[in-house]
C-alpha cells in the first residue's frame, strides 16, 4: 500500500458532486452559529412538510434541562418519508432487502411502503394502541421493522426498538420501563445462517410483564413457535385484509417519536427520548449533507434498526429524502468474507457506511475477496461507531474506494440523533483518523476537568455548547437523569462523556469515553450493567469490569470476580459465568476474560479504583500509579501475579 497521507484535500470528483462546497460550508456554518434561528427555520421549511407551521423555532435552556424545536409545528413523520414522495416516486424503489441467504432479496417500491405501513398502522389501531402509547419492536434486519416503526410513527405511537442481540431480560427490563402494552417480533431470525429464536426470548421476557396484552408475530422462517391465541397475533394474515389507508395523525414537532435505551455509567441504561420534529429535520438534513446523496443513489448503511444509526441512517434520514436504501439482514461474513463487497456490486450501491470494526475486521482476511468485485458504483464511504485506526482508514481508502472515494467519519451518538462532527465530502479535507469539523448549528467546546474551556489546539472533555435540533430531550420517565447524565457538569454544556482533542486546523480526534462506557464491536454497553449480570450469579460476590485495546473489536472485556466463600475457582465456573452474562444481556455482552480476584482494589471508603484494574488488564504494568491510598495495597499484588496475559 502506498505510504499514508496525514491530509486529503477535498477532491475534484467530490467537489463536483457536493450539495455544500468549502465556501458553502463557511457561509452557512456562520449563519448557523449566528443567527440558529433563522437559519433552522429555513432549514425546517425546505426539509420537512408541515401541516402547520411552528410558535418557535427554538427555546433551550440547559440549566433547566429544556430543550424544545419547532414547538406548535405540526407534521407527520411517515407522512414525510413516504406520502409526500408518492406523486413522483411512487414506483421508485424505497427500500432494498438483501437477506441473510444470497439470492433471497427483495425490492420494495415507494408506494408499496405505503401500503405496507397502512395496513401495519391499522393492525395497531386495531389492537387498541393510540398516540402516545409505547410499543416494543424486537425484529430481525428485515423491511418489516421499518414498516412498524412507521406504522407508530404514522399513528403518533412511541416506538422502542430492542436490538435483535439482546436476550430476554435487556427485553424484559425495556417493556417494563417504558411501560409498553404491544410487542413486534418474529418467529426467528437468521444471521449467518444461524437461526435466533425471537419469539421465544420474547414469550420468555413477557413472563413477568403482565400488561402487555398483544404480540404481533412476523413469520421470517415460518418455524413451529409457541402460540398463545389470547396475546400473539400473526403478522401477515392479520394485515391481509386490513385498507391500505390510514390517516397519518398530525403530531406536535415535540411530540415523541421514539425512545431508544442506551448505556450510561450506571447499571440501569437509559430510554433516550426524540421528538417528532427536530429529529426528523435533523436527520434528513444530515443524511443529505454528510453523505452528499444525490437523487436516484442507492445508499447503503450496515448497522442494525436497533441502534440508533439503523434509526437516523437506514429509516428516517434516506426515506425523508426519497432515497433507496438498502437493509441487509446478514453478516459481513456469511456465506464468506466478501459479502459486503459482493451486494455492493449486485446492487450497485453508490455510498456505503459502516463501523470500522467491521473494516479490521474483514481487512485481516485479505484484499482478494473485496478485488473479486466490482465497486465501481461506490463513490463514498463512511465509518461511525468508533474511532478508525490508519491502518483501517488506509486499507478503507486505497482497498475498498481505489483512492476515489472520500470517506467521512461521522461522530455522533445516541443522545444526538444525527451526525455532530464530520468532514463534509465536497468542503473539509479528510484527514485519517479525525472526525472533521462540525456540522451546521453545532458548537463543539473541549474542557479541562476542572471546567474551564480550552482554546485553540487543546485536549480535554468533549462537550456542545448550545442545542441543535435533533439532541435527546429527555430521558423516559426519569427527567432528572437528563440534567443529572449530560447537562449538570458544565452547567449551560452538553456534556457527551467524550474525551477530545482539536488541532491547529480546528479538526476534532475523538480519544474515546471518559466514563465508564465500553464499545465493543461498536456496541455501546456499560461496565455496571455487566457487573450487574455477573453479581446476580449465585457464585458471584463481586465484580468489576473495564475495557482493553482489541486488534478487532476496539474493546475488549476484561472482568475481575471475587468469588462467594463458598465456591471455587475453576475454568467450569468461568465458563458459567460468561454465558450468565450472554444470558442476562446478549451474547455481544460476554466477558472475553474472566479473572479471580480475591480481593478489589478500594479505596479506604470502598470505592474500585478502575484506574489499577484497566492498567492490569491493558498489561501497563508499569503506569499502575499511586496505590497507597488503597484500603489493602497487596491485593494488587496479587492481581498483577495472576493476571491473563493476552
Ligand atoms: C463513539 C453511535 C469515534 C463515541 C452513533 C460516542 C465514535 C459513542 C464515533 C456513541 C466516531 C461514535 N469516532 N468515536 N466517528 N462515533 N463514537 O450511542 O464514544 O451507540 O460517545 O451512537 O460511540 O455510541 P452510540
Amino acid at each position: 500500500m502506498k505510504e499514508l497521507q496525514s491530509r486529503y484535500p477535498v477532491s475534484q470528483r467530490a467537489k463536483a458532486n457536493t450539495h455544500v462546497d468549502a465556501g458553502a460550508y463557511e457561509a452557512m456554518y456562520r449563519q448557523s452559529i449566528e443567527q440558529p434561528d433563522v437559519f433552522w427555520a429555513q432549514q425546517a421549511e425546505k426539509f420537512i412538510d408541515w401541516y402547520q407551521p411552528w410558535e418557535q423555532v427554538s427555546s433551550v435552556n440547559f440549566k433547566e434541562s429544556q430543550v424544545s424545536w419547532f414547538a406548535g409545528g405540526k407534521l407527520n413523520v411517515s407522512y414525510n418519508c413516504i406520502d409526500r414522495h408518492l406523486a413522483n416516486k411512487a414506483n421508485d424503489i424505497a427500500v432494498i432487502f438483501e437477506g441473510d441467504e444470497p439470492g433471497d432479496d427483495d425490492k420494495v417500491t415507494y408506494q408499496q411502503l405505503h401500503d405496507h405501513v397502512c395496513r401495519f398502522a391499522n393492525l395497531l389501531k386495531q389492537r387498541g394502541v393510540k398516540k402516545g402509547d409505547r410499543v416494543c419492536i424486537y425484529m430481525p434486519m428485515i423491511p418489516e421493522v421499518g414498516y412498524a416503526m412507521l406504522a407508530c410513527a404514522r399513528i403518533g405511537a412511541v416506538h422502542s426498538v430492542v436490538f435483535g442481540g439482546f436476550s430476554t431480560e435487556s427485553i424484559k427490563a425495556r417493556v417494563l420501563d417504558a411501560d409498553c402494552r404491544v410487542v413486534i417480533t418474529a418467529d426467528e431470525s437468521v444471521r449467518g445462517g444461524k437461526r435466533i429464536p425471537l419469539k421465544a426470548n420474547v414469550d420468555e421476557a413477557l413472563k413477568d410483564c403482565p400488561d402487555v396484552h398483544s404480540v404481533i408475530v412476523v413469520e421470517r422462517t415460518g418455524a413451529d413457535v409457541h402460540w398463545n391465541p389470547e396475546l400473539d397475533v400473526k403478522y401477515a394474515e392479520s394485515v391481509a385484509n386490513l385498507p391500505a389507508v390510514c390517516e397519518p395523525e398530525q403530531m406536535d414537532a415535540e411530540d415523541p417519536l421514539f425512545v431508544l435505551y442506551t448505556s450510561g455509567s450506571t447499571g440501569k441504561p437509559k430510554g433516550v427520548l426524540h421528538t417528532c420534529g427536530g429529529y426528523l429535520l435533523y436527520a434528513a438534513m444530515t443524511h443529505k449533507y454528510v453523505f452528499d446523496y444525490q437523487e436516484g443513489e442507492i445508499y447503503w448503511c450496515t448497522a442494525d434498526a436497533g441502534w440508533v444509526t439503523g434509526h437516523s441512517y437506514i429509516f428516517y434520514g434516506p426515506l425523508a429524502n426519497g432515497a433507496t436504501t438498502l437493509v441487509f439482514e446478514g453478516v459481513p461474513t456469511y456465506p464468506d468474507a466478501g459479502r459486503f463487497w459482493q451486494v455492493c456490486e449486485k446492487h450497485k450501491v453508490n455510498i456505503f457506511y459502516t463501523a470500522p470494526t467491521a473494516l479490521r475486521a474483514l481487512m485481516g482476511l485479505g484484499d482478494e475477496l473485496v478485488e473479486q468485485a466490482d465497486l465501481s458504483s461506490i463513490r463514498l464511504l463512511g465509518t461511525v461507531g468508533e474511532p478508525i485506526n490508519p491502518e483501517a482508514w488506509h486499507w478503507y481508502y486505497e482497498i475498498v474506494g481505489k483512492e476515489n472515494c472520500p470517506i467521512v467519519d461521522t461522530w455522533w451518538q445516541t443522545e444526538t440523533g444525527g451526525i455532530l462532527l464530520t468532514s463534509l465530502p465536497g468542503a473539509v479535507d479528510m484527514k485519517p483518523g479525525a472526525t472533521g469539523k462540525p456540522f451546521f448549528g453545532v458548537e463543539p467546546a473541549i474542557f479541562d476537568k476542572e471546567g474551564n474551556e480550552l482554546e485553540g489546539e487543546a485536549e480535554g472533555l468533549l462537550m456542545m455548547k448550545g442545542s441543535w435540533p435533533g439532541q435527546m430531550r429527555t430521558v423516559y420517565g426519569d427527567h432528572q437523569r437528563f440534567y443529572d447524565t449530560y447537562l449538570s457538569q458544565y452547567p449551560g454544556n452538553y456534556f457527551t462523556g467524550d474525551g477530545a482533542k482539536r488541532d491547529a486546523d480546528g479538526f476534532y480526534w475523538i480519544t474515546g469515553r471518559v466514563d465508564d462506557v465500553l464499545n465493543v464491536s461498536g456496541h455501546r454497553l456499560g461496565t455496571a450493567e455487566i457487573e450487574s449480570a455477573l453479581v446476580l450469579h449465585p457464585a458471584v460476590a463481586e465484580a468489576a469490569v473495564v475495557g482493553y485495546p482489541h486488534d478487532i473489536k476496539g474493546q475488549g472485556i476484561y472482568a475481575y470476580v471475587t468469588l462467594m466463600g463458598s465456591a471455587s475457582e475453576s475454568d467450569t465456573l468461568q465458563g458459567e459465568l460468561t454465558e450468565f452474562v450472554a444470558k442476562e444481556l446478549g451474547r455481544f455482552a460476554k466477558p472475553d476474560y474472566i479473572q479471580w480476584a480475591p480481593g478489589l482494589p478500594k479505596t479506604r471508603s470502598g470505592k474500585i479504583m478502575r484506574r489499577i484494574l484497566r492498567k492490569i488488564a491493558e498489561n501497563e504494568m508499569e503506569s499502575l500509579g499511586d496505590t497507597s491510598t488503597l484500603a489493602d495495597p497487596s491485593v494488587v499484588d496479587h492481581l498483577v501475579t495472576n493476571r491473563i496475559v493476552k
